[in-house]
């Protein structure tokens, strides 16, 4: 019979329950993952209780209430707090998604948040996201031409300029690429909903000139071809952007030029 080992540290357990806040009345019970893993000790969910009348009305400001008010080493990434950074993206409540723009009334009872899954966790809730970001580099996400550069900037028709919404609005939070299957299985080789749509975002600006070059660098059977069109990209994506669209129109683009 085969035996199967869980790898270390691979079971979460229950952790500590951190003392309820003076006002009783407003209460939302959190529960979050914590993991160091300088420590060697298995991952554990802490229970928190947020005061709610002192505390903003984002899943974001009652983390930062929590950091703030009751444990300081609770670890997450933010910047903007306006859902333009990218920064805040965490599981929450089951769902890859923004924490600053993650109403906490929109969730029915305690609020569970976990790092966004299937990576490697730096602590607590802060993805490694080395690998997420060496593959948006290898898209090479500039524009490329051989025209000499013109005296001024590169012209575009208000038709080609329209050609890139629902994709520079992007900000590569990663909450699709951790949502995928296929990258949570082939990530090593598969670029993933997220770096496939900015892939798609050079391939249609018509100004960019290495449009060959870019698909040829596609062209193989792990980078584009791991999209199964299961969809969970264009539902998880807290701007409202479809990688999975995206990917389908880079394969027509793989179609069309051999024809
Ligand atoms: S497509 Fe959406 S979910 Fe994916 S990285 Fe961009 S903004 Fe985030
Ligand atoms: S549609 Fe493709 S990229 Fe999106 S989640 Fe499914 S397999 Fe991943
Ligand atoms: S803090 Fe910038 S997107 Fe949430």
């Amino acid at each position: 019979m085969v035996q199967l080992t869980l790898p270390k540290n691979s079971r979460v357990t229950d952790g500590k329950v951190w003392p309820k806040p003076e006002n009783q009345d407003h209460l939302k019970e959190f529960r979050i993952y914590r993991y160091d893993p300088d420590t060697g000790a298995n991952p554990r969910t802490d229970t928190y209780f947020v005061d709610l009348g002192d505390c903003g009305p984002m899943v974001l400001d009652a983390i930062i209430w929590i950091k703030n008010n009751v444990d300081p080493t609770l670890t997450f990434r933010r910047s903007c707090r306006e859902g333009i950074c990218g920064s805040c993206a965490m599981n929450i409540d089951g769902a890859n998604t923004l924490a600053c723009t993650k109403a906490m009334s929109d969730i029915k009872g305690t609020i569970k948040i976990y790092p966004l899954p299937h990576l490697p966790v730096v602590k607590d809730l802060v993805p490694d996201l080395t690998r997420f970001y060496a593959q948006h580099a290898s898209i090479e996400p500039w524009l490329k031409t051989d025209t000499a550069m013109p005296e001024k900037e590169w012209r575009q028709s208000r038709e080609d300029r329209e050609k890139l919404d629902g994709l520079y609005e992007c900000i590569l939070c990663a909450c699709c690429s951790t949502s995928c299957p296929s990258y949570w299985w082939n990530g090593e080789r598969y670029l993933g909903p997220a770096v496939l749509l900015q892939a798609y975002r050079w391939l249609i600006d018509s100004r960019d000139e290495a449009t060959g070059e870019r698909l040829d660098d596609l062209e193989d059977p792990f980078r584009l071809y791991r999209c199964h069109t299961i969809m969970n990209c264009a539902q998880t994506c807290p701007k409202g952007l479809n990688p999975a669209k995206a990917i389908a129109e880079v394969k027509k683009l793989m179609v069309t030029r051999q024809v």
